[in-house]
């Protein structure tokens, strides 16, 4: 049977198609391989949103072509968002790939390979629109029980973007935002806890945005927070989290859902972009400085543990020294427990790389760095208030970097490694944190059977 290797760029959503499509070709009766020497087939999917990650990608199928392909007759294909946004572009680059699959085909991924491998077609590209694709990542890869994919697992609730943030590819390479409906979602949900998951992760592009158009709001509660409390009442789930919401999307109604909603894990991912309401502005991002602000006291004050993460871009065009000394005084005042930081980067026909002031790389490097300094000193000090402190974690697996270590999250979704032993996977369990590393704590178990 043909063996598949796939790497996977970017997001979750990325991480979420790829195990999609390599459940398919299973089911088919493919053979997944975790290296791309011994592949008949190697699939790239891939990420458009900054520069570089395309860039990887590119280079890594150059290399496959010219070295691999040499030796042996591999099918060589692209998939994902820089497939959708460059179709046949890529096979003009390109010339030994042999198909370019779109945001909205990963369920054609068997179909199309097996017209390769059988020579019914020499190449394929399909970037087209297809109504209905959101609810068509929905296959899993069960892996043993003892496997952390099976105890955590993934569930796309929703494609697209519908934001135009202006610095964003990803309405154009997603498409519009198309939501799956509430019972669909659910029963996947159920799928997965009857092979074991315990804790579940709903992903969109917006998260908040789910259901907008399909499903009215109800008492005040939104379509995101009606599919939470869905969710909630699965028996044998434990928690529940997801990604990415969106500032404008924390109504009160989802605010209170953290207090009433045990499962609901406090720990939120809020991109904030920037904390300029003038660049904010110019990011077409829909809300101010004081807004998100507002937004942050209200989840402390409902959780007051809770964790806070968030993405932040310098160098958008036009940023003054001003702009961003507000974002770093934003990351001050908030104190997150960890941010992504990026340096802008053009995309192809957004807004945004048309707009006058484009910053130079060796003041986005250096803000890039400045900022850097501040979120790790910031967030090493909200890691090291764990210290002393039991936390209840589950524990997913091996270490990913050292499988000598146990490894497990707290609720608040911090890392936490101890000494344990294929017995404590998939336990929930109590552990008294007694060190930490980077964006790491090390823990004792407090209770130990
Ligand atoms: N340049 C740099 N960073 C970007 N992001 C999105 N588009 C760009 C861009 N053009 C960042 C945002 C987003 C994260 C996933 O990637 O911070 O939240």
């Amino acid at each position: 049977m043909p063996r598949v290797y796939i790497k996977t760029y970017g997001c979750q959503m990325n991480e979420r198609d790829s195990e999609a499509v390599a459940a398919q070709l299973v089911a088919k009766g493919y053979e997944m391989t975790s290296t791309e020497t011994n592949a008949d087939i190697i699939l790239l999917n891939t990420c458009s949103v900054r520069d570089m990650a395309e860039q990887k990608a590119i280079n890594k199928m150059q290399n496959l072509a010219g070295q691999t392909r040499k030796k042996r007759d591999v099918v060589l294909g692209f998939m994902g968002c820089m497939a959708q946004s460059r179709g046949q572009k890529l096979i003009d680059q390109l010339p030994d790939v042999d198909l370019v699959l779109g945001t909205q085909k990963f369920h054609r991924a068997a179909e199309y390979l097996d017209e390769l491998l059988k020579g019914k077609r020499d190449k394929i590209v399909d970037t087209a629109e297809e109504a209905g694709s959101e609810a068509t990542i929905k296959e899993h890869l069960l892996l043993g029980n003892r496997d952390r994919k099976s105890i955590t697992g993934f569930v796309s609730i929703m494609q697209g973007c519908n934001q135009y943030c202006t610095f964003c590819i990803v309405p154009y390479t997603r498409g519009e935002e198309r939501s799956r409906t509430i019972d669909d979602i659910v029963a996947e949900c159920r799928e997965l806890v009857a092979t074991g998951v315990k804790e579940i992760t709903l992903l969109g592009q917006i998260v908040t945005s789910y259901g907008k158009r399909e499903i009215k709001s109800v008492d005040g509660k939104s379509a995101f927070v009606q599919l939470l409390e869905a969710v909630h009442e699965i028996e044998g789930l434990h928690r529940i989290r997801f990604t990415s919401p969106h500032p404008k999307g924390y109504g009160d109604d989802l605010v209170e859902a953290y207090g009433r909603l045990p499962k609901l894990c406090p720990s939120a991912h809020i991109p904030l972009q920037s904390g300029s309401d003038r660049i904010l502005k110019l990011m077409h991002r829909g809300y101010t400085r004081e807004r998100f602000l507002n937004i942050i006291k209200k989840l402390r004050t409902i959780q007051p543990g809770i964790g806070i993460t968030t993405d932040i871009i310098v160098g958008f065009p036009g940023e003054t020294e001003e702009d961003f000394e507000q974002t770093l005084s934003l990351c001050r005042e908030v104190e997150f427990d960890n941010a992504y930081l990026f340096k802008y980067s053009q995309r192809r026909d957004t807004p945004a790389a048309a707009m006058p002031d484009q910053i130079a790389d060796d003041v986005k490097e250096a803000r890039h760095a400045r900022i850097l300094e501040l979120v790790n000193s910031i967030a090493a000090k909200r890691y090291d208030a764990n210290i002393g402190q039991q936390v209840q974690i589950l524990v997913e697996g091996p270490s990913r970097k050292n499988a000598a270590r146990t490894m497990g999250r707290t609720r608040c979704n911090k890392i936490v490694l101890f000494d344990g032993s294929t017995r404590h996977h998939g336990e929930l369990m109590d552990v008294k944190i007694t060190r930490t590393g980077s964006f790491t704590l090390y823990g004792d178990p407090a209770i130990l059977e």
